[in-house]
């Protein structure tokens, strides 16, 4: 990793079959105050489970919708959420493996 770009590293990290590696990328942003800030989100795959985002985020759907979300986010991966795309804990009720 060292010296690699950033966007490949991410992609590595993608790549992980069991999802055990995760990364977390920091940027700064500007607020409506115009103050910098530190603006840090990661993700981790839970086995069995959720994708987990971790940070401020916002989520457009497909009609371009947006949703603010803030410090955690559960995302289904199993298929079954009937809130979709967030997870609502259908997964342990199909016995998600994964
Ligand atoms: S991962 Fe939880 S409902 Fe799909």
């Amino acid at each position: 990793m060292d010296g690699a770009e950033a966007d490949a590293i991410k992609h590595q990290v993608s790549q992980c079959p069991s999802g055990a590696l995760s990364y977390t990328e920091s940027r700064k942003e500007k607020t409506a105050d115009n103050t910098e800030t530190d603006v840090t989100t990661s993700v981790e795959v839970m086995r069995n489970g959720p994708l987990m985002v971790y940070g401020n985020i916002v989520v457009k759907d497909g009609k371009g919708n947006e949703l603010k979300k803030n410090k955690v986010t559960a995302f289904c991966r199993c298929g079954a959420s009937s809130n979709k795309p967030f997870c609502d804990g259908t997964h342990m009720k199909i016995g998600f493996k994964d």
